[in-house]
């Protein structure tokens, strides 16, 4: 074809393009006026999220289940231990919701298939994090019933502990995105540095209450809560909002971070102020209350008391309860300084800095769940 024959064809080409544009509309029918789909009311709107996060979490919860099973009994027995008890399932929730939150930003508006992957791969690791923390903490008991180790033994708990991170690790690859599966790899290794650390403190503990310094572990403190929760939850909503396709700059990501970090923090302090509710002794016979000072660990409650009765509680702390009537007598001191008021108030603003990291997401049923679950984690009971 000559060069005239082909710029003959172009400007056929685009008179068509042009008339497809500028084409008038059909001509109109006289079909009736389809109803009006009604508007929900705000009310209507948390309803119907509730419900619609109520099957997202059911159909997720039955696929964690069946993918943990194995050809061996006692395997899949351990394995599903935890993951068939009820529970909160906390961080599933989240990141669907942070999924909806997110996605609504992009014009999406459902879960993504593999934001509910990642629900589930997270809550792999949380149920691997938990078979092996009842092995090192030697906990006889967790939500009530008796832990893995106890229940099957220390060396079934850490195999099957294993198992199901094998198993997570297999199902990161149908994430198909390079930046979520680094975040939820780097999710293993910090919960290992945050043990690790907490192991250094607790063996620090005793010498450091005796020569009054035990105020120097704040920091520590913080940074092992943000290392065990805080990052955890980060790292799991900054995949989630990087599935909906967005890189791993994007204000959105960024922020859903920061409200990941500081709700993991507030999450953590309460569980921590709740460690002094009251001292009474569990199934095994153990007491209950001080868990972690029992591990040698001082946590928010702790720090405030020393502020206020050092000389009194520092004997406590320096020999970690260890002698019978100090758990009660630690949760009596502490209940009876403004520790505990003072820890729901540092959780507080840390909830206050989750609300406000997610300002910048549209404003959606999702979104104000999100920031209703700050007011949740601060008033949790157990
Ligand atoms: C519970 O804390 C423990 C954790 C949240 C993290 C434990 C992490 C590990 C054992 C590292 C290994 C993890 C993997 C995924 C390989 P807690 O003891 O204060 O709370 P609890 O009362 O629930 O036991
Ligand atoms: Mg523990």
């Amino acid at each position: 074809m000559s060069w005239q024959g082909l710029l003959s064809s172009l400007k056929n080409l685009l008179s068509y393009a042009m008339l497809a544009t500028v084409a008038p509309p059909a001509p109109k029918t006289h079909q009736p006026a389809l109803p009006a789909i009604p508007k929900l009311s705000p009310e209507e709107e948390k309803l119907a999220l509730q419900e619609k996060l109520g099957r997202c979490i059911q159909g997720m919860r039955e696929t964690f289940i069946l993918d943990l099973s194995t050809s061996n009994e006692l395997l899949t027995e351990v394995s599903q231990y935890y993951a068939k008890r009820p529970s909160k399932l906390m961080r599933p929730r989240l990141i669907l919701l942070t999924a909806l939150a997110v996605n609504a930003s992009v014009g999406e508006r459902d879960a993504l298939p593999q934001q509910v992957r990642l629900a589930e791969i997270v809550e792999m690791i949380h149920v691997v994090s938990l078979l092996h923390d009842d092995v090192i903490d030697e906990s006889d008991t967790r939500r009530g019933d008796l832990s893995a180790p106890s229940k099957f033994g220390n060396k079934n708990s850490i195999l099957a502990g294993d198992f199901v991170l094998g198993r997570a690790m297999s199902l990161i690859a149908a994430l198909e995105n390079f930046d979520a599966m680094r975040e939820i790899a780097g999710v293993v290794t910090t919960l290992v540095e945050g043990e690790i650390i907490q192991a250094e403190d607790s063996i620090a503990l005793g010498e450091k209450a005796k020569a009054g310094q035990a105020a120097d572990q704040w920091g520590s403190y913080m940074e092992r809560i943000f290392l065990k929760t805080g990052s955890l939850f980060a790292r799991a909503l900054r995949s989630t909002a990087m599935l909906s396709g967005l890189p791993s700059d994007d204000e959105r990501v960024l922020a859903v971070g920061d409200y990941g970090t500081e709700l993991g923090l507030a999450f953590q302090i309460i569980d921590d102020a709740l460690d002094f509710k009251e001292t009474s002794v569990d199934s095994a016979g153990k007491p209950t209350g001080a868990v972690d000072l029992r591990l040698g660990l001082i946590t928010a409650p702790v720090f405030y008391a020393l502020e206020e009765r050092p000389d009194e509680l520092a004997p406590y702390v320096s020999r970690k309860c260890s002698e019978p009537g100090d758990t009660a007598e630690v949760v009596r001191i502490v209940r009876e300084t403004s520790a505990l008021p003072r820890t729901y108030a540092l959780a507080a603003q840390h909830a206050q800095k989750a609300r406000d990291a997610l300002q910048v997401l549209p404003s959606t049923p999702a979104r104000d769940a999100l920031e209703a679950l700050t007011m949740k984690v601060l008033s949790r009971d157990q």
